[in-house]
């Protein structure tokens, strides 16, 4: 099945569905962005759009790109700020967001299921605004490395959905090859994680200009 399938499907649980990666993400988006400041926001992968309200009420504008239409839905749904546009877009195809446009870009749990990192922070950088700061927070590869990864449950049956390993260091080094600087790197468990390697890891860079 592919990813977008996939999605398709599980977007009517994803909300509640029992998912610590899903809350703990959250936890650690609030936390990390009560830091730093944007007012035009482009959000990759917003999914049922956890995200994109604390995005909407920190900026003037969010714009929320997400391939599955069902995804997006729950958001348009769920979410009544004037402020958010959404919009199906594939990420592994050139964003539909103008050079210089955005002052913050936000991605949580998406580039799990992108083969492409150098795309990912290419199109970041065109986007971004002198200044500006790419914000992510994906599966730590090391709950990969033990055979995590994103999967739900439909009619009784269990989806993996289709996922590629991205070292911390493939992280840094395509970011940095695309112009971006590391100002952040965390690793973070949910309580219930003791004794486990840590389940998320966030990065935060800057479009810094000297
Ligand atoms: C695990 S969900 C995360 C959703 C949201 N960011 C969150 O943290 O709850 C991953 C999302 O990425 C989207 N996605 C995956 N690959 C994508 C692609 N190539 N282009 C656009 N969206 C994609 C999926 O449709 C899904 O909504």
């Amino acid at each position: 099945m592919s990813v977008r399938a996939a999605y398709e499907q599980w977007a009517s649980t994803y909300d509640t569905d029992r998912n610590r990666t899903r809350d703990l993400d959250q936890m650690v988006t609030e936390r990390v962005l009560s830091r730093v400041r944007g007012t035009q926001i482009l959000e990759l992968g917003c999914g049922t759009g956890k995200n994109t309200a604390l995005l909407a009420r920190m900026g003037e504008h969010v714009h929320a790109l997400d391939f599955s239409a069902a995804m997006m839905e729950r958001a348009r749904a769920k979410l009544s700020f004037p402020n958010i546009t959404f919009t199906q877009a594939d990420l592994t195809l050139p964003w539909p967001c103008a050079d210089g446009a955005v002052d913050l870009i936000v991605g949580n749990l998406v580039l799990e299921h992108i083969a492409d990192l150098p795309h990912i922070f290419a199109e970041a950088w065109r986007c971004l605004k002198p200044g500006g700061h790419l914000f992510i927070c994906e599966l730590h590869p090391t709950r990969q490395y033990m055979g995590k990864q994103a999967t739900f449950r439909h009619n009784e049956i269990d989806t993996l959905i289709a996922a590629f390993v991205h070292h911390v260091s493939d992280f840094f080094k395509d970011a940095a090859h695309a112009g971006l600087t590391l100002i952040d790197l965390q690793e973070w468990w949910h309580e219930e994680d003791q004794d486990k390697p840590p389940r998320l890891v966030s990065f935060l860079w800057q479009k810094r200009t000297v």
